[in-house]
């Protein structure tokens, strides 16, 4: 399948050389084509694996991956075109993290809104707040959740 993934952070590269492994197409996009760090997964990534800019990569896509920086993201988007999006299934994993006061980050939309848009919401979103507390009570990031029935 081909398929796009936005952002070159370490969320976009995980997740694109995890579906490259399954042996899908992957595209990274990014706001130019050329950039740096997209230029380094696909030198690391084979034959499948290509980049160019958020509209070439949701050109390419017929299943979209979202992993842009949160307060950027509607900007990625607008740049991907509604056009090259339409029709096709987007999973949005970025967050709505605010880091302007340092760590921990706190989030810059909540309680009546998500960066998603609240009817759309994931379930694991209500588990974002939790997340950014423990991590403030803890000092550290490094903790995982169990979820139990
Ligand atoms: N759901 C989860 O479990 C989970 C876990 C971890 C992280 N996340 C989220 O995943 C997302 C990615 O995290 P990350 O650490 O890999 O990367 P990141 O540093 O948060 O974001 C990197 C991407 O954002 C783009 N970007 C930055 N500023 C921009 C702007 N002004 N306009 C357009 N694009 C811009 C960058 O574009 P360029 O490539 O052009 O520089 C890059 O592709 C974040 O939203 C993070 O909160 C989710």
């Amino acid at each position: 399948m081909k398929i796009a993934v936005l952002g070159t952070g370490m969320v976009g590269k995980t997740i694109g050389s995890a579906l490259i492994k399954l042996g899908h197409e992957v595209r990274m996009g990014s706001r130019s084509k050329g950039n740096e760090k997209a230029l380094a997964w696909v030198a690391s990534n084979g034959a499948n694996a290509s980049e160019g800019t958020f509209a070439d990569a949701a050109g390419f896509g017929d299943l979209v991956f979202v992993a842009t920086k949160g307060e950027a993201t509607l900007d990625a988007l607008n740049a991907a075109g509604a056009e090259r999006l339409a029709g096709k299934v987007l999973v949005d994993i970025s967050n709505p993290l605010d880091f302007s006061k340092g760590m921990p980050p706190s989030l810059f939309i909540c309680n009546t809104d998500s960066l998603g848009d609240i009817t759309t919401a994931r379930g694991t979103e209500m588990l974002l707040p939790l997340w950014v507390r423990t991590w403030a009570a803890t000092g550290n990031g490094h903790f995982s959740f169990k979820v139990v029935r």
